[in-house]
């Protein structure tokens, strides 16, 4: 197992309302045992962010997040969220850079680094998501286009800034296929090298996500390189995503 705290953290993405978010949490904190070394992390839809976090309020081990923010301050941005929005309703953190903001909403390297730095700035947590298409993998290029976007996206970052890295293989995103714990160990070691030549900390966190559930969490987890995972559909259930959490500590 692993030195470095670990975080487990459900990417609801375009799902969970705020009524539901409240009936998961009252389910998931009373199935849930806080456990020091670590985090839970919750990433709902802007709308139900706030709820979320509320409930979450004075939970030393869990946290909320806001899936995406527009690097702008405040102005005319239809339909976008700014760090200081959602730290008004309680983020602590923002996932930036997921695959699906990348190939759905065509985000590039460059606008993820803004919204790297206007989080950071904002004084939340960024936990930007890097991983190869299927198409880059089967060509061999899994660490140049990893590679890439952690410096594209870090540009401009200080070394010791507060920032996670998740490691999603696109074509594992959904998919019920994921990397092998030892291959994703594989791209983590290479994702840590880069960080350290940027002058990152040794202990700064690399996630794994992609098709994670309850039946390769142990796996995935006992690699020394994956200091926890970022997970989708798995996290959508508090008695399944529970029962992942829970995998910390068991035996
Ligand atoms: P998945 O999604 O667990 O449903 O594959 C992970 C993610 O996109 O963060």
């Amino acid at each position: 197992m692993n030195e470095r705290p670990l975080l487990f953290a459900a990417n609801w993405k375009m799902n969970v309302a705020p009524g539901e978010a409240r009936t998961f949490l009252d389910r998931f904190l009373s199935l849930d045992k806080p456990r020091v070394g670590r985090t839970v992390a919750f990433f709902p839809p802007a709308v139900s962010l706030e709820t979320t976090a509320a409930r979450l309020r004075g939970h030393e081990h869990y946290l909320a997040g806001a899936q995406d923010v527009y690097w702008e301050a405040k102005g005319a941005y239809t339909g976008a969220t700014s760090v200081a929005l959602a730290r008004g309703a309680g983020a602590s953190a923002a996932l930036i850079g997921h695959s699906e903001r990348r190939h759905i909403f065509g985000e590039t390297d460059a606008e993820t680094n803004r919204k790297v730095r206007a989080v950071l700035d904002g004084g939340l947590m960024a936990m930007l998501c890097v991983g190869e298409k299927l198409a880059e993998r089967e060509r061999d290029e899994t660490e140049i286009v990893v590679t890439r976007q952690l410096r594209a996206g870090l540009d401009g970052v200080a070394a010791g800034a507060d920032i996670v890295i998740a490691y999603e293989p696109v074509w594992a995103i959904g998919t019920g296929r994921n990397a092998t714990p030892s291959d994703a160990a594989l791209v983590h070691a290479a994702i840590r090298r880069v960080l350290v030549q940027l002058g990152f900390d040794r202990d700064t966190r690399v996630l794994y996500g992609g098709s994670v559930n309850a039946g390769n969490v142990a796996q995935l987890i006992a690699e020394p390189e994956i200091d926890g995972v970022l997970v989708g559909g798995a996290s959508l259930d508090p008695d399944g995503w529970a029962g992942i959490c829970g995998v910390v500590g068991q035996g």
